[in-house]
């Protein structure tokens, strides 16, 4: 072989390693389904201190009550949805600014971007893993795109649905398992949905308890800018249905077989579980406003003068 040939075949292999920057994959589990190599996947991801996704437990968690979330415009379906195979997940975008989140503790307006899914939910509940994850992902209202909103702390909402596999499939995502079917096979494909989704339909019925906590993005760049919420109660879906979504393929031809991170430390920060939150004053807390005071005041006088 001359210096030439070598030379020509050295160009080849450097052509084919050079990757695009989003060319990043979730490491492939073992034949026994288990995952052991973690993921490489650089910068921020390897070596942040915020990241996500964690284990939630009450355990390690500090209570909090916040104001009750408010969805803007949630009960409208998407315009225009499509279906996206990213290569990681599917997706659905909203481009309407309209549909947004409020409350619940948040810093403001957030508007919906886009939703997706992953197989083997992210987060874990006291170590329980849920068959999918749905992540409703906002950003502030006071940034114009999710692209601007992801440099700054807290810039991003994420919302969390966990599902639970149970006998009944779940309507909702029956149909977007029905249009993955045409771009399973082809990443940057989309497809228009086969029918009308509202988000409100995908978020759970107790929307009053769940796990807050400031993380990251979950795939690369793993950017620390999300507040997290991860709604306690799951929904339903059927193990057939949660197999569907392992014959979607990735950039490489393979079948994305699940598409979660690996757990991540939480490190010095807070978790917060939170529940109902107590606006008329029911709780015990109650009994220490000043005007049941002065009324129980008055009844021990009185009960005082009667007894004279
Ligand atoms: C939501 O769940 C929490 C925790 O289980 C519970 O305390 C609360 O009463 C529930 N709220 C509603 C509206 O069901
Ligand atoms: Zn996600």
């Amino acid at each position: 072989m001359n210096y030439f040939v070598a030379a020509q075949l050295i160009a080849f292999f450097l052509l084919v390693d050079t990757r695009p920057d989003d060319e990043w994959h979730y490491p492939t589990p073992g034949s026994n389904g288990i995952i052991s190599e973690p993921e490489t996947w650089g910068g921020q991801c390897d070596n942040g201190r915020r990241q996500s996704p964690i284990d939630l437990t009450q355990a390690a968690a500090v209570r909090g009550e916040f104001a009750p979330f408010q969805f803007n415009n949630y009960k409208l379906p998407i315009r225009q949805a499509q279906l996206v195979n990213t290569g990681h997940s599917v997706q659905v975008n909203n481009a309407d600014p309209a549909v947004s989140v409020q409350g619940g503790g948040l810093p403001g307006r957030f508007v919906l971007d886009q939703m997706h899914f992953h197989w083997g939910s992210e987060h874990t509940i006291g170590g329980v893993r849920y068959g999918l994850e749905l992540h409703l992902v906002h950003h502030d209202a006071r940034y114009p795109t999710l692209g601007d909103a992801v440099a700054a702390r807290n810039g991003v909402a994420v919302l969390g649905v966990l599902f639970h596999v149970s006998a009944q499939p779940n309507m909702h995502v029956a149909l977007i398992l029905d249009t993955a079917k045409d771009v399973r096979m082809e990443v940057g494909k989309g497809a228009p949905l086969k029918g009308k989704l509202s988000p409100y339909n995908l978020l759970p019925q107790n929307r009053t308890a769940y796990f807050r906590y400031e993380g990251s993005l979950t795939t690369p760049a793993c950017a620390e800018a999300v507040l997290w919420t991860v709604f306690t109660e799951s929904i339903g879906v059927s193990l057939e249905q949660v197999e569907q979504f392992k014959a979607i393929h990735d950039q490489t031809g393979q079948e994305l077989v699940n598409n979660f991170r690996s757990l991540q430390p939480l490190n010095a920060r807070a978790l917060v579980y939170a529940t109902e939150w107590d606006q008329l004053g029911r709780g015990p807390a109650s009994l220490c406003q000043p005007r049941l005071l002065t009324v129980l005041a008055a009844l021990l006088l009185s009960a005082k003068a009667l007894l004279r």
